[in-house]
């Protein structure tokens, strides 16, 4: 499974992509509306942190075919070749999904709450779909079934598409995610650092160091350890 970045904050991607093995970068409206600039400028600064061979995922703001493929075109034209148009799994959304795969633009469908969604939106030629985890917790429901259900019913259609598990509000989630299959997740900053934090970790290191300065001198490391 894969991690990307789900924020436009460019400082944290600058940070998150020099520590970890991170694939790529989505934004929705909401996440971009948090930054200042405009709204072309932050996603051309977001291409030119993580290069041009990461995954870009931005949204369509517009809810009718039409705009929404106008919005893609525009967008794939100038954030290049790893570029996908996040689309609404919405009647027009899914209407726009089979234009925008005759013309050869990558799609993430978003916005998914349920399985028949991820199907409807596979069949009409998505590349990943992206069900939101914690806003089906949040109403009660279970985001980590629902996943469950989509690997199932891509399994069983020998459906190509891939899921990229969206919306987290703990790294639990991450896990059960990827432990049913889900090929990538997308995450924001803070989570990413939890995935890897460990309290044993964090003490195991610290013994680790002073343990070895007690013997060999403080500072000492492999290269001028006596
Ligand atoms: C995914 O595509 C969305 O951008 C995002 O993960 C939603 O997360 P939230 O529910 O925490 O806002």
């Amino acid at each position: 499974m894969i991690y990307l970045l789900d924020t436009a904050n460019l400082e944290q991607i600058k940070r998150a992509f020099n520590l970890y093995p991170m694939e790529g970068v989505t934004t929705n409206p909401t996440i971009i509306s948090k930054q200042k600039g405009s709204f072309i400028n932050i996603l051309k600064e977001i291409r030119s942190i993580i290069g041009e061979n990461k995954m870009l995922h931005a949204q369509a703001i517009s809810t009718t075919c039409e705009e929404i493929v106008k919005e893609a075109e525009y967008l794939n034209g100038i954030l290049g070749e790893n570029f996908y148009i996040k689309v609404p799994v919405i009647p027009e959304g899914i209407k726009a999904m089979k234009a925008l795969k005759k013309k050869g633009i990558k799609i993430t469908a978003t916005a998914v709450f349920t399985a028949q969604q991820a199907l409807i939106a596979a069949n009409a030629g998505a590349d990943f779909v992206a069900p939101y985890v914690n806003r089906i917790d949040n109403i009660s429901g279970n985001g980590v079934d629902v996943v469950g259900q989509i690997v199932e019913l891509f399994a069983n259609g020998n459906v190509n598409t891939k899921i990229l598990a969206a919306s987290f509000k703990n790294a639990q989630q991450v896990n059960e995610v990827a432990l049913l299959g889900a090929e990538s997740v997308t995450v924001n900053a803070e989570i990413m650092d939890k995935l890897i934090d460990h309290p044993l970790t964090t003490w195991s290191v610290d013994q680790f160091v002073k343990d070895f300065e007690s013997v060999y001198g403080e500072g000492a490391v492999a290269y001028n350890a006596k």
